[in-house]
C-alpha cells in the first residue's frame, strides 16, 4: 500500500485561493470545501499544538468498491486538513463507512463501534464518525440519536462531497451533529483523494440506481442513478495515467446504463473505447454489469480491445425465469444464457464470475435447481453466493413465502459446494501457461513473494522483491491451487 494524496491541479488552485478568503464561497462545490480544508488545517494545527502531538484518523470501510473509492476521498481530506493515518482504531478522529446491503453488515457495525469504548476511555478526546448507505436509513438515525449519544457525527452518502465542512463542524462542536440528505442531483467533481493503490484505481462513472431489484435497498440510500460526463471521467483517468496508475476500474452499480440522461452521444461501450486511447493506461476493468443492459457494442468492444481484461462480473442472481421476475430483474434463464454464448463467442477464454442470492421469498426446491443448473452451465470462474436478507421498505420484505432458514442454509451449502468445484476446476485452466502479472503487494505470509493478478482476475503468487510492485511482469503459472496460482517470473 502506499498511500498516495492525489489532488488536482485544479483543486490545489482552489486551496490557494481560498487560503485568503475570509468567509467560505456561498456556492456549493469543490472551491467551498477547500475553504473548509483550510479551515480545518487551522484547528488540526492548533490541536496538535495544545497537545504536543500528532492527530490520527482512522478510516473503516464496510461494503463495495464504491464504498472503497468514498473512502479514499474521505481519507484524502483528512489527510489535507492535517491529520496522520493511523493503522489501528486507537485515533483522533475515527470514521466508520458503512453498508447496509445485507442484515449482517448492520450487526457487524454495531459489534464493532461496541469494541471501540475501551479506545475511547484511553482518549476522552476521540471524535467518532459515521457515513455511507445505513446512515441513509431513518430507522437507524434514531437509535444512533437514542443510543449512541457519544458518536460525533453523522453524514450519508448524498452529502459527502460535503465532509470537509461536516469535519470543521465536528472538530469545533462537542455535541452531535447528524446531517442527512434524502436526495441530491449535483455531482462535485475535483474532490481530492488518498488512494490506497499508486498503480491501480478506481473511477466512479456514475452514481446510485434506478433498477429497483425488489431486494434491494441501494436504490433508497444511494438514490437515482446519474453518470458523470465523459469529459470528468477522461480527465480523471488521464491525470490518473500521469501519475503512475496502469489499472483503472470504473465504477457504478449499472455501468452498461452508464450515459443515460447526459447529452450527446455517449454510452459505456464509447467511454471505454476513449479510455484505451489513454497512453499509461494498460488495463481496463469495470463493474457491475446489469445483464438486461449488456449491448452487443459492448461485446465488440472488448473482443477488439487491448486493454479492457477478458473478466466480466454478471451477476445472475437465480436460474429461476420465474424469480427473475420476482426480483425484477428484466432478464429470464434462456436469455441469460443466450447472453453468455454470445460472451464466448466473442471472447472466447472470457472468465466469468457472478452473484447468487439464496433464499430469495417463494424460492421451492425446483427453483433452486434452476440456480444449480445455470451454475453448471455457465461455469464460473468464481461466485459469490448471498443468503437472502430481509430489507425493510423493500418489496421483497412483504411478499408471500418467505423461506426458512434452515431450508435456506441448506441450499445455501449445497450450491457453494458446486460453485467452488466448478470454480476451482475452471481456474486452474491457465495451468502452465505465461501470463501477464500487475504485481500488487508483498506476499503477507512468505516475504519472498509478489501477490498479483492476471488479466483474468486470477491471483498469482511469485518470487520477487518490493521494487516491482506496480509493474506488469510475464509469469508462469507453475500450478494451480483452486483459487490461486503459485508461478516464477519469465527470464
Ligand atoms: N449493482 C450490482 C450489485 C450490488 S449489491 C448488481 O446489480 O449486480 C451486490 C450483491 O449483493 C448483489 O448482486 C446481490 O447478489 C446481493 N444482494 C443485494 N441485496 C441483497 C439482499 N437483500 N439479500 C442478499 N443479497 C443481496
Ligand atoms: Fe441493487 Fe439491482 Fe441496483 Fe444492483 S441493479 S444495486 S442489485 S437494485
Ligand atoms: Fe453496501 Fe452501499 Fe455498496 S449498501 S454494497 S456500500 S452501495
Amino acid at each position: 500500500m502506499n498511500n498516495t494524496v492525489y489532488e488536482s491541479e485544479e483543486f490545489r488552485r482552489m486551496l490557494d485561493e481560498t487560503s485568503v478568503m475570509p468567509e467560505p464561497p456561498v456556492m456549493d462545490g469543490s472551491l467551498r470545501q477547500a475553504w473548509f480544508i483550510n479551515r480545518c488545517r487551522r484547528i488540526v494545527a492548533r490541536k496538535e499544538e495544545e497537545l504536543k502531538r500528532a492527530l490520527t484518523f482512522c478510516v473503516v470501510t464496510f461494503g463495495c468498491q464504491m464504498n472503497e473509492r468514498d473512502s479514499e476521498k474521505l481519507r484524502g481530506i483528512l489527510r489535507l486538513s492535517g491529520f496522520s493515518q493511523s493503522d489501528t482504531e486507537e485515533a483522533d478522529f475515527v470514521l466508520y463507512n458503512t453498508c447496509t446491503v445485507r442484515e449482517n453488515a448492520n450487526v457487524r457495525l454495531y459489534g464493532r463501534l461496541g469494541s471501540l469504548s475501551s479506545a475511547r476511555k484511553k482518549n476522552p478526546a476521540m471524535k467518532i464518525a459515521l457515513c455511507g448507505c445505513m446512515m441513509q436509513e431513518k430507522d437507524e438515525i434514531e437509535r444512533i440519536r437514542q443510543k449512541y449519544r457519544y458518536i460525533n457525527l453523522v453524514f450519508g452518502t448524498h452529502n459527502l462531497y460535503r465532509f470537509s465542512e461536516l469535519l470543521c463542524a465536528c472538530l469545533m462542536s462537542d455535541g452531535q451533529i447528524i446531517d442527512v440528505m434524502d436526495k441530491n442531483d449535483s455531482i462535485v467533481e475535483n474532490l481530492p483523494s488518498d488512494r490506497t493503490y499508486s498503480f491501480k484505481s478506481g473511477v466512479n462513472i456514475m452514481f446510485g440506481c434506478n433498477n429497483f431489484c425488489t431486494y434491494c435497498i441501494v436504490p433508497y440510500v444511494r438514490g437515482r442513478e446519474k453518470s458523470r460526463e465523459m469529459k470528468d471521467i477522461l480527465d480523471e483517468t488521464r491525470q490518473l495515467a500521469r501519475d503512475g496508475v496502469v489499472e483503472v476500474m470504473f465504477l457504478g452499480q449499472n455501468v452498461n446504463s452508464y450515459g443515460k440522461g447526459l447529452s450527446g452521444d455517449v454510452s459505456f461501450s464509447k467511454l471505454l473505447e476513449e479510455a484505451e486511447k489513454i497512453d499509461g493506461i494498460r488495463r481496463i476493468r469495470f463493474m457491475t454489469s446489469h445483464p438486461k443492459d449488456l449491448s452487443d457494442d459492448l461485446i465488440e468492444v472488448m473482443k477488439n480491445s487491448g486493454k479492457i481484461c477478458p473478466h466480466l462480473h454478471l451477476p445472475v442472481q437465480s436460474g429461476s425465469s420465474r424469480l427473475l421476475k420476482l426480483m425484477n430483474r428484466h432478464y429470464t434463464k434462456e436469455s441469460y444464457l443466450d447472453l453468455v454464448s454470445r460472451l464466448r463467442e466473442a471472447i472466447p477464454d472470457l472468465s466469468l464470475s457472478t452473484d447468487i442470492i439464496v433464499g430469495f421469498p417463494g424460492e421451492t426446491e425446483e427453483d433452486f435447481q434452476e440456480t444449480l443448473d445455470i451454475v453448471r452451465r455457465v461455469e464460473y470462474d468464481s461466485a459469490f453466493t448471498f443468503l437472502y436478507s430481509k430489507r425493510t421498505g423493500t418489496p421483497a420484505a412483504s411478499m408471500e413465502g418467505q423461506v426458512s432458514d434452515e431450508t435456506a442454509h441448506e441450499r445455501f451449502d449445497r450450491l457453494l459446494a458446486e460453485v467452488q468445484s466448478i470454480g476451482r476446476r475452471r481456474s486452474s485452466r491457465f495451468e502452465g501457461t505465461v501470463q501477464s502479472v500487475l504485481a500488487e503487494e508483498v506476499n503477507r505470509q512468505d516475504r519472498s513473494l509478489l501477490t498479483g493478478r492476471t488479466p483474468h482476475n486470477l491471483v498469482v503468487h511469485f518470487p520477487g522483491d518490493k521494487s516491482m510492485i506496480g509493474s506488469i511482469v510475464d509469469v508462469r503459472l507453475d500450478k494451480a491451487h483452486g483459487f490461486y496460482y503459485t508461478g516464477t517470473e519469465r527470464e
